[in-house]
Order: structure tokens, then C-alpha cells, then sequence
């Protein structure tokens, strides 16, 4: 087992390589992104300082899969996935906010609500909410996009708007597709037992369109509950098992880091290191269905490459 940490490579036309905390996001011509899912692992906006075998192959198959699922409600920017651990598709360029949707009150919003606040992102939240429970309707949480190496802020749309971050008619067609988005990966997970608990959705902007960029409901960017233990869990006030990054987070909290400056990420152990591995292969094989193959890691880099170029070798063919 052998984790990608890095790449750097050199395509036919790349203007630019960003590398992200989880993506390696390479600048073909202007035109194209190719984006390699690494094996690198992000907690509270900090980078984690071991890779996790096969989590980049799972994070890109699994986005690959629902970006082709939900192609009849927005445009997206995938054209292909070469490699099973990246994509090529359209460069857009992104609005500067997340769209967080959320069903149930948890993670981060919860956190918030037990601290004694009752809006979120602007939004009034009843009293006497409890970990996990049900919103009656979805919610759009909006953040902003923070710069490289600062943290993603709650923030709400009368202030997206008046700080002029994206045009009030732009910002309808984003909450329009983010909620269909959401009830379209609802369905897809209610068939597998699952329930889509929230999910972040990026979206950009090339030539008039709106086209929705980024991965979508990954455990990266979602959290998912199992749906038959749901109640029982609820009711009892226990945790819900959570298929998602939560238990990395969960993890770190339970050992004193909480991506606060001057903290500590604790030693990742093989052993640690190998539970998270699981349980990314364990949500795959759940959302998707299908048995995880576990591609060869031994020249990971050079196949990545191969199949690459091979794409962008056919794509500039007219
Ligand atoms: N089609 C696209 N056009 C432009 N930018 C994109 C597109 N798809 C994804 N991105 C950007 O690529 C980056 C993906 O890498 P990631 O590891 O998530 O980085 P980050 O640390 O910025 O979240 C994100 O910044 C995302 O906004
Ligand atoms: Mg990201």
C-alpha cells in the first residue's frame, strides 16, 4: 500500500499548477483543468501529514460518478476521468463562496448551535434542536472561498450579495441547482441505505453559463449517515455512524487538535492510517455499490502521466 502525496507534472500546454489541499489542479492551455485526487488528507483546513491509500481514488470515482448523474440538472466542467484518480475537464472561473446544503443539524452548524446560537449564515434555527435532528426543509449555509492557507468563513446571502461577491441573479441560479443538486444525491444515497446529510457545492462561471465545478458528494465534501440506524440512533441521543471525513475530525478532536494555531496533530499511526483507508473503501463500495478495485500503487505516478497525456493527445485532435 502506497499513498500519492505529490505530483508535478509536466503536460503538453500547462500554463499553471495549483496545488490544492487534497487536488493537484493543472492549467492546460486555458482551457482545461486535469485534476489528480492525491492521497493527501485535509482536517480543519490543515493538510495532515500522512497520505491514505486509496482515498484518491475514491474521492475522484465517486465525483466522477455523480458529476454524471446530475448532468440533466446543471452543466458541469467534467469531460473525462483517464486515470481513476483524475479528471479533465473545463476551466471556469469559480465564484468565491462554497454552497453548503444541509439536512440535519450537525458537525460544524452543530457545534455552533450548542454554543448558544440560534442563526446560522443568517438563517433563524428553532429552539430545542438536538444533534442530528432533521431540518423541516433543506438549508443553503453559504462560506466563503478564503484564500490559500486561511479558513473558509459562515457567511449569509444578503451579505454575498452586498458585498457584491456574486450578482443577486447569479446567486438565485446557484441556490436553485445546489437544492436540486442536493435532492438528486438524496435520492441516489436513499437507494444505497444512505442519507446525503450535507454537501458542499463549488460553481463557476465560463462565457454566459453557470457550470458546477469542483468534486461532489464525496466523503470529502459530505457527510452521510446509514439510513436504518438513523431513528434508532436519533432517539437514543448515540452517535450516528458516519460514513464521512467527520471521524478524521472526530479523531483529532478526541486528541487535542482542532486545526487551532499552536496545536498539535497527533501521531498518525499505520494502524490509524489504515482505519481511515477503510473506511474511505467502505464508503465507496455504500454510495456506489460496486466492489472497490484497488488499482496498482507501485508506479501510480507514471500511470497517471500515461493516461493523461494519451487524453490530452486525442482531445487536441480536431
Ligand atoms: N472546473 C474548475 N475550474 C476552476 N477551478 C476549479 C474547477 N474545479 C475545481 N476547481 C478548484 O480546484 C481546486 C481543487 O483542489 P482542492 O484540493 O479542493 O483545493 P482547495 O485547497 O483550494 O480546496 C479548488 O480550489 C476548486 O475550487
Ligand atoms: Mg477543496
Amino acid at each position: 500500500m502506497k499513498a500519492l502525496i505529490r505530483t508535478d507534472f509536466n503536460f503538453p500546454g500547462q500554463q499553471s499548477v495549483y496545488h490544492g489541499k487534497v487536488r493537484d489542479v493543472y492549467n492546460i492551455n486555458d482551457e482545461l483543468l486535469v485534476m489528480v485526487a492525491t492521497d493527501r488528507i485535509s482536517a480543519f483546513d490543515v493538510v495532515l501529514p500522512e497520505g491514505i491509500p486509496y482515498k484518491g481514488q475514491t474521492l475522484n470515482q465517486i465525483a466522477a460518478k455523480f458529476l454524471d448523474a446530475t448532468a440533466d440538472i446543471c452543466p458541469n466542467w467534467k469531460l473525462a476521468s483517464p486515470d481513476p484518480m483524475a479528471t479533465v475537464g473545463l476551466r471556469c472561473e469559480g465564484f468565491p463562496v462554497e454552497m453548503i446544503v444541509r439536512a440535519y443539524l450537525c458537525g460544524s452548524a452543530w457545534r455552533t448551535y450548542k454554543s448558544g446560537a440560534r442563526k446560522l449564515c443568517g438563517l433563524p434555527l428553532p429552539e430545542g434542536m438536538r444533534e442530528n435532528q432533521r431540518f423541516p426543509e433543506p438549508i443553503i449555509t453559504p462560506t466563503t472561498k478564503a484564500a490559500q492557507g486561511s479558513h473558509d468563513e459562515d457567511i449569509s446571502r444578503e451579505e454575498i450579495l452586498s458585498r457584491g461577491l456574486v450578482s443577486e441573479a447569479d446567486y438565485a441560479v446557484l441556490e436553485k441547482y445546489a437544492l436540486e443538486l442536493f435532492r438528486r444525491g438524496s435520492d441516489i444515497a436513499a437507494q444505497k441505505g444512505l442519507i446525503l446529510v450535507d454537501t458542499k457545492y463549488e460553481f463557476g462561471r465560463r462565457g454566459g453559463e453557470i457550470y458546477l465545478i469542483d468534486e461532489i458528494h464525496t466523503p470529502d465534501s459530505s457527510r452521510y449517515f446509514y439510513a436504518g440506524d438513523y431513528e434508532t440512533c436519533f432517539r437514543k441521543g448515540e452517535p450516528q455512524k458516519q460514513l464521512s471525513k467527520e471521524f478524521v475530525r472526530e479523531w483529532l478532536m478526541e486528541n487535542g487538535f482542532q486545526g487551532k494555531t499552536g496545536q498539535q496533530v497527533p501521531e498518525m499511526t499505520p494502524a490509524v492510517v489504515e482505519r481511515i483507508s477503510e473506511r474511505y473503501i467502505e464508503l465507496f463500495e455504500q454510495i456506489t455499490g460496486e466492489t472497490f478495485i484497488k488499482d496498482d500503487t507501485g508506479s501510480l505516478l507514471s500511470r497517471i502521466e500515461q493516461h493523461i497525456i494519451h487524453y490530452l493527445s486525442k482531445k487536441s485532435i480536431p
